[in-house]
């Protein structure tokens, strides 16, 4: 973190002195932190204002929106809803390509309504929305004419890619299209340790022909009917690389990475077309966005160099990420809530994700996950939004994590484990003029320096604010308790 001191006078009898940073963000530029006046006895930290404290690496995307959006939308569909059991049921099962066929020609989802689907996603509180236009399978949701292998060919008959955008955009969504590197289709793509043919016994002799170049530049086809086909795409979610994979005792058999992509030449041709977009890191070459997979960091991501990165934690409702209709580990409405405010407050999004039916509409417990995220981040978004790691003065006490708004004013204290009827904040004292529960907007009196309570065994120390709650915990998932900063 790089600070400055710079003095000024602010007011004709006080002279202040402000200790911070200048933070060059692009389009912005943003000032100090921490003001300080100085008085007789000395300089006194008097009240926090402007920006957070972060200083987030600067890439060639957009990522502005991203960060202060905060929570979006993962769709996984294709053929392997239909199986049901695991979108990489492919590989899994090493089904042959004539027997994957099947879900091809019964692939009609006679319920999709994209419409639904984006009000859902709107009303869970989410900002953006991510799409499988094309998953390993190689199946391709959106009108191609680079393939055959496309939803306009199957029952379904249409272009659902159109129909996403169109019902997401109306919605105020952003658009992100996932694009998987691999294709387990594609005449093309060479057999590797992750390919479903890869323990045939002939699968060395299969590969003779395909050509990886010719693949990559279906990609970069594909890729430009993306984003010049469908308006303005915000993210492009690739998906992903594994150049160090062998396959023992088949030395020929060699994991995938940037160059089999060609992947400068597919980022240059994706930047050209849509300035601004945001690319994830999945090609592998860092561009835009870290992405943690099913994994909740512990720290704010960084690159190599140490410099804070914008970074999406992406999680899945049961732990596969196409429909799974027998899989029975869903995550509680509580968990999956706290997992969007701990990545929040580590500086990250959350991109969490459903996996629609074959027939196209999201699973009752999909539904009523999002139902149940939804009417929490109606009353307490507001420490999600805009919102981000708070400042290192702050440290969250045990069982509650901290996010603060960005212009450094409020700092929002999420209840993991209700405390009874106080909660003691070190550090806090002087810092805080007004107390709420965010919920519903009802006052939390606190004091400072000590519990005020009868009998033995009171905490008191000079930094302490002590909140006092009611005893029972308030009928919310996640209570969260809002301090506006002096
Ligand atoms: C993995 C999986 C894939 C899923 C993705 C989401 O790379 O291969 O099935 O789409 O992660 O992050």
């Amino acid at each position: 973190m790089i600070r400055y001191h710079a003095e000024c006078t602010l007011r004709k009898s006080t002279k202040r002195i402000f200790y911070g940073k200048c933070l060059d963000e692009g389009f912005r530029t943003l000032y100090t932190v921490v003001e300080v006046r100085q008085n007789l006895s000395g300089y006194v930290p008097e009240r926090k204002f402007a920006m957070s404290v972060y200083q987030v690496k600067k890439t060639p995307g957009d990522t502005e929106w991203f960060r202060h959006d905060r929570f979006g939308m993962f769709i996984h569909w294709g053929l392997y809803a239909l199986p049901a059991r695991h979108e990489w049921v492919k590989n899994h099962e090493r089904t042959p390509e004539e027997v994957y066929d099947r879900y091809f020609r019964y692939f009609d989802p006679d319920l999709f309504d994209a419409r639904e689907w984006a009000r859902q996603a709107k009303a869970a509180g989410m900002k953006y929305a991510v799409l499988t236009t094309k998953h390993h399978e190689g199946f391709c949701l959106f009108d191609s004419k680079y393939t055959d292998y496309k939803a306009t060919n199957t029952p379904a008959g249409r272009d659902l890619v159109r129909e996403f955008v169109d019902a997401f955009r109306a919605e105020g969504l952003k658009i992100g299209f996932y694009y998987s590197l691999i294709d387990w289709h594609h005449p093309d793509f060479p057999i590797d340790p992750n390919h479903p043919r890869r323990d045939d016994p002939d699968a060395e002799q299969q590969n003779v022909g395909r050509d990886m170049k010719r693949y990559a530049q279906y990609m970069r086809d594909q890729v430009t009917e993306l984003l010049t086909g469908y308006g303005k795409i915000d993210i492009l979610w690739f998906d992903f690389s594994y150049p160090d994979m062998t396959m023992p005792g088949k030395p020929w058999m060699k994991g995938k990475g940037k160059d089999d992509w060609e992947a400068e030449k597919l980022i240059a041709l994706a930047r050209s077309l849509q300035p601004g977009i945001m690319i994830d890191n999945r090609t592998g070459i860092e561009q835009d966005l870290w992405t943690p997979e099913q994994y909740q960091p512990q720290t704010w991501l960084t690159d190599d160099d140490g410099q804070l990165v914008t970074w999406e934690a992406c999680q899945t409702f049961s732990g596969s990420w196409g429909y799974y209709r027998d899989e029975m580990s869903w995550k509680s409405p509580e968990m999956l809530i706290q997992m969007l405010v701990t990545t929040v407050s580590l500086g990250g999004n959350l991109l969490l994700n459903v996996g629609p039916t074959a027939r196209g509409y999201f699973d009752h417990r999909a539904t009523e996950a999002l139902a149940a995220i939804g009417d929490w981040m109606k009353y307490c978004g507001r420490s999600i939004y805009g919102c981000t790691m708070a400042d290192p003065e702050f440290t969250a006490p045990s069982g509650c994590r901290l996010t603060q708004s960005e212009d450094g004013k409020r700092l929002y204290v999420h209840l993991f484990q209700y405390p009874y009827a106080f909660l003691e904040l070190k550090g806090f004292a002087g810092k805080v003029e007004y107390a709420q529960f965010l919920h519903d907007g009802s006052e939390v009196r606190f004091t400072e320096g000590k519990v005020e309570h009868f009998g033995d065994g009171l905490s008191s120390s000079d930094d302490l604010l002590v909140l006092s709650l009611p005893a029972i915990k308030p009928p919310v998932e996640v209570p969260v308790i809002e301090l506006f900063l002096k």
